[in-house]
C-alpha cells in the first residue's frame, strides 16, 4: 500500500529531526521542513535527508518577484527534494515551472491559508467568497503546469473536483477521532480526507508527540486501510 502519511519535522535543531527520524525507522519515509527547521538546519539538512533516501516536502511557501523565484527553485531542485510549496500568483506559478524545468521536484500551490478568513482577504483588497477564490486559484495553478495543492482536508473534495484526477493534493489538519487537536480548529480524520480525494497527509503532533511515534504511524496507516 502506498504510505500517505508526510512527517511535519516541526523542530529546533537538526539533532532533534535526527532523534526523530531514526525513531520512526522504516514506518514513515516522507518528512516535511517547515520554516523553522529550515531557518535553523537549512538545505544542508534538506540534503542529509534525501541522502538518506527519505523524501521531502520542502513547505517555504515561495512568493517572490518571478526571476527570484525561478531562481531558487533552480536550486532547490538541484536537491532532490520532492514537494516545494509557492503561493498561486499566475507570475510566481510560471517562475517556478521554469526553475523546476526537467527536475523531479513537484510545485504545490497554496491558495488560501487556511487560518484567513473573509476579512483577511478584505484587508487585501478582495472582496470575493473565500471558496471562488480557492476554485479560481486551483484552475489556474493546474493551468500553470503546477503538480498538486495543499489544502485543509475540508476543502479536499472540492479541490479533486476542480484540479482533476492526476493532481497530488496534499491536506494537513488531520487528526485521528480521539485525539488532540491542539491549535487546529478544523479537523478531518485521516481516513476521511482520504476518501474525500487527499493523496497524502501531514501529520505533526500526533505522531511526533506520540510516546511511540513508530507505532502510531503504523496505527494511522492501520486506520486508513
Ligand atoms: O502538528 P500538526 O499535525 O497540527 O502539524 C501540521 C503541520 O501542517 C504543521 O507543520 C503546520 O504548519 C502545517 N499546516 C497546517 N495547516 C495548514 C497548513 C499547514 O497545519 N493549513
Amino acid at each position: 500500500m502506498h504510505n500517505p502519511i508526510i512527517v511535519a519535522l516541526d523542530l529546533e535543531s537538526a539533532a532533534e529531526a535526527r532523534a526523530l527520524v531514526n525513531t520512526l525507522g522504516d514506518s514513515v519515509s516522507f518528512y516535511k521542513v517547515g520554516l523553522e527547521l529550515y531557518a535553523s538546519a537549512g538545505m544542508d539538512y534538506v540534503r542529509e535527508l534525501t541522502a538518506e533516501g527519505k523524501d521531502v516536502f520542502l513547505d517555504l511557501k515561495l512568493y517572490d518577484i518571478g526571476e527570484t523565484v525561478k531562481r531558487a527553485v533552480r536550486q532547490i531542485a538541484k536537491s532532490g527534494v520532492r514537494f516545494l510549496t509557492i503561493h498561486t500568483p499566475v507570475s510566481v506559478m510560471r517562475a517556478a515551472v521554469e526553475g523546476r524545468a526537467d527536475s523531479k521536484l513537484e510545485l504545490l500551490g497554496v491558495t488560501v491559508l487556511t487560518n484567513f478568513d473573509q476579512s483577511d482577504l478584505a484587508d487585501r483588497g478582495c472582496m470575493t467568497p473565500i471558496p471562488e477564490v480557492v476554485a479560481d486559484r486551483v484552475t489556474k495553478a493546474v493551468a500553470s503546469g503546477l503538480n498538486g495543492i495543499v489544502c485543509s482536508p475540508l476543502e479536499a473534495a472540492m479541490v479533486r473536483r476542480t484540479a482533476g484526477p492526476n493532481a497530488i493534493i496534499v491536506t494537513p489538519g488531520v487528526r485521528s477521532a480521539g485525539a488532540g487537536h491542539g491549535d487546529q480548529k478544523r479537523v478531518a480524520t485521516p481516513a476521511d480526507a482520504i476518501r474525500d480525494g487527499a493523496n497524502y497527509l501531514v501529520i505533526g503532533r500526533q505522531i511526533t508527540r506520540a510516546a511511540d511515534p513508530a507505532s502510531e504511524a503504523r496505527r494511522i496507516l492501520e486506520e486508513i486501510k
